[in-house]
């Protein structure tokens, strides 16, 4: 794979990115861009949600592949604009849920499939505050837990879900207690999934510090998970012990990354796996709607069985 081009409106950063990259072709117009070379394979949109949509529209109309940067959009209304005109496109897309790909997660799922399903998911989203929430970012970001905390939303539903495929969330029970500082938005939520899963969700922006952690359960299987950096994962299993109990194993399991694709799989390899393979990505936009209804249900303080 090949970076051919960037298309950046500020002057600064696309000499720096051409610089950086190079040699690459440099547009400030990404629609010259996409005119202009004619052999482009795959376009990552990157910008903040607020000018994504057009950018992801234009480059499906002319059939490109299409890499899309979380979240899609401002709402689930934008995702599923750009999910339909998705299905319409000889290209394939996907969302940049990278939480998704990350080796060390997809063998704890991997475990925990082997084990009958997580019984129990669980997410930690934390921050000092941001500008994200703020009148700042007014609609060029949503709210935090849309824009920045909904890889862990995501990450739920990947955590909870079987073979290829995310758990659909049936009931969520959201509580929001925002503090008085502008972006100071906190949640904590419990979601129930069509696996019969259950999640609990939990992130504040406004505190000490940054903390992304998550935990899954299956049947005398644990893993918790510390993602502030590269992912470190605690497993341990249970096994019987006399008396019908049970007792934690002393040797833990360990986590296979090679069977799930090494230690340097991401999104990136997956989707263009996909796209030699011409096979559905994990994270395709239409699943993208169901993350972002489930943000937006946290987010409005849900209560009960989602539409
Ligand atoms: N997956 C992750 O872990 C991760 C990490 C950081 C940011 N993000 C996401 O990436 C997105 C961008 O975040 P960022 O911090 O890089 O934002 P940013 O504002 O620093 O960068 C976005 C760039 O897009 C450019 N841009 C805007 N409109 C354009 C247009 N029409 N044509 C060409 N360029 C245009 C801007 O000039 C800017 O330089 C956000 O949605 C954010 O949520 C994801």
């Amino acid at each position: 794979m090949r970076l051919t081009a960037v298309a950046e409106i500020d002057a600064t950063r696309l000499a720096s990115a051409a610089g950086a990259h190079g040699p690459l072709q440099a547009f400030a117009d990404y629609r010259r861009m996409l005119d202009t070379i004619d052999d482009l394979d795959i376009v990552h949109v990157t910008t903040m949600p607020g000018f994504l949509v057009d950018i992801v529209l234009d480059c499906m109309a002319r059939d490109l592949h299409v890499l899309v940067e979380k979240p899609p959009g401002m709402s689930s209304a934008d995702t599923k604009r750009i999910a339909e005109a998705a299905a319409g496109s000889a290209g394939k897309s996907m969302v940049s849920f990278n939480r998704r790909y990350m080796p060390q997660i997809l063998a704890v799922r991997r475990l925990m499939q082997d084990a009958g399903g997580a019984v129990h998911v669980s997410g930690t989203y934390n921050k000092p505050v941001t500008t994200l929430g703020t009148p700042a970012m007014a609609g060029i970001t949503p709210d935090p837990v849309i824009c920045d905390a909904i890889h862990h939303v995501d990450l739920l539903r990947w955590l909870a879900g079987a073979g290829d495929t995310a758990a659909t969330p049936t009931h969520v029970h959201a509580l929001v207690q925002d503090g008085p500082r502008a972006g100071s938005h906190r949640h904590n939520a419990v979601i129930r999934f069509d696996t019969g899963a259950i999640g609990s969700f939990s992130s504040h922006y406004g505190v000490g510090q940054r903390e992304q952690r998550a935990e899954a359960h299956a049947e005398d299987l644990s893993a918790y998970l510390d993602l502030n950096t590269e992912p470190q994962v605690q497993l341990s299993r249970a096994e019987a012990a006399a008396g019908g109990t049970t007792r934690t194993c002393t040797q833990a399991p360990v986590l296979d990354l090679t069977a799930v694709g090494g230690a340097h799989f991401d999104e990136v390899r997956h989707f263009t796996d996909c796209i030699l393979e011409d096979r559905q990505p994990w994270s395709g936009l239409q699943d993208a709607v169901i993350t972002m209804r489930l943000a937006e249900a946290i987010r409005g303080g849900h209560q009960g069985l989602l539409p």
